[in-house]
């Protein structure tokens, strides 16, 4: 079944898949010229099944200017696309919604100095992409990317966001970044060990961040678990902070992960 030129969707090819743990996985697929997305964004990804589609929507890790598409994966027990994506392997087809989409994007922000990223298992994927643009690094003072999941061997990313500092178009900004991974069922291997929105409400993150947040300089990206983004938000609103609209400019960004 290919698909028709007027389709909503292109068929692309898998380049290859990382089995990282049991349930996390990375893959690359091909990425047709004509695929724009803004970093933050997602695409919707699905394949032919039976007579019809299995669709999901799966933020891109990859840079703006990268020449394949990139993402990042929890396989979910009994989850009908977990399950296509357990055995999917390099050379598949996949298909993909010509069009991506999202509204977590850091120009969103028309002020602030700190952009501090909260996110929790593959909340992590949009971040991912952010920190690839060159311009996040010029526009804000200080980057802090904080990283919830349970155990310590699904912090899979530490190596290539250590490798940032050595990105030609980070250069001599690289130590803006913080990074702090934290673990929530694990006391050793991280940096913190609490759920984020504690962590918020104790002041440890602002302090593993090193500086304080406030309303005029700080500006909060948040993406994961559904019930995180919701804890989290609390916690900010508890702290004085607002939601950013585009008419009402606050100092929070967030989207559920899932
Ligand atoms: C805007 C958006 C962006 C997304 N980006 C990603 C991404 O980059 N990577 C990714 O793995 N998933 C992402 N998802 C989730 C993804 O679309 C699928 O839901 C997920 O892959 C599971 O699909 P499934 O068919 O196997 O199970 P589903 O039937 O879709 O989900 C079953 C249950 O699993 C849980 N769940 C779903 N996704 C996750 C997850 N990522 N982490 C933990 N629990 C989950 C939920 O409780 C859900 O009800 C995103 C979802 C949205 C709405
Ligand atoms: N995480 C596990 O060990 C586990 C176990 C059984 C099944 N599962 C299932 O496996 C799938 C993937 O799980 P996942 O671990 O990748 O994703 P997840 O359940 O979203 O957990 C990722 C991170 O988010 C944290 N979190 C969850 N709810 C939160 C909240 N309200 N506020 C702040 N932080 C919160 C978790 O802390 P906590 O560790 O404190 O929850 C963890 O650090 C899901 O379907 C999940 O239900 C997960």
């Amino acid at each position: 079944m290919a698909a028709s030129p007027e389709a909503k969707f292109t068929e692309e090819t898998v380049l290859w898949v990382k089995h990282h743990t049991p349930k996390l996985i990375t893959f690359a697929i091909s990425r047709p010229e004509s695929y724009r997305f803004a970093a933050g964004q997602f695409s919707r990804l699905g394949f032919h099944e039976g007579e019809g589609y299995i669709w999901r929507a799966y933020s891109v890790v990859s840079a703006e200017y990268a020449d394949t598409l990139e993402y990042f994966a929890v396989l979910i027990q009994d989850g009908p696309m977990s399950a296509r994506f357990a055995r999917m392997k390099a050379g598949d087809t996949i298909l993909l919604d010509k069009a991506a989409t999202g509204f977590l994007l850091p120009e969103r922000f028309a002020d602030g100095r700190e952009l501090v990223m909260l996110c929790t298992g593959s909340g992590i994927a949009p971040f991912l992409s952010i920190l690839e643009q060159p311009e996040i690094w010029q526009r804000f003072d200080r980057l802090v990317l904080a990283h919830s999941v349970s155990h310590s061997d699904e912090l899979i990313f530490n190596g290539r966001i250590a490798a940032l500092r050595e990105h030609p178009l980070v250069g001599e900004h690289a130590a803006k970044l913080t990074f702090i991974p934290v673990l929530t069922r694990e006391t050793s291997g991280a940096r913190l060990y609490k759920r984020l929105p504690e962590l918020l409400k104790n002041g440890s993150l602002a302090e593993a961040a090193g500086f304080p947040f406030t309303q005029e300089n700080t500006r909060f990206m948040l993406c994961g678990n559904p019930e995180m983004v919701k804890d989290t938000f609390q916690a900010l609103l508890g702290m004085g902070f607002a939601m950013h609209r585009n008419r009402i400019p606050g100092q929070i960004l967030m989207e559920n992960g899932f």
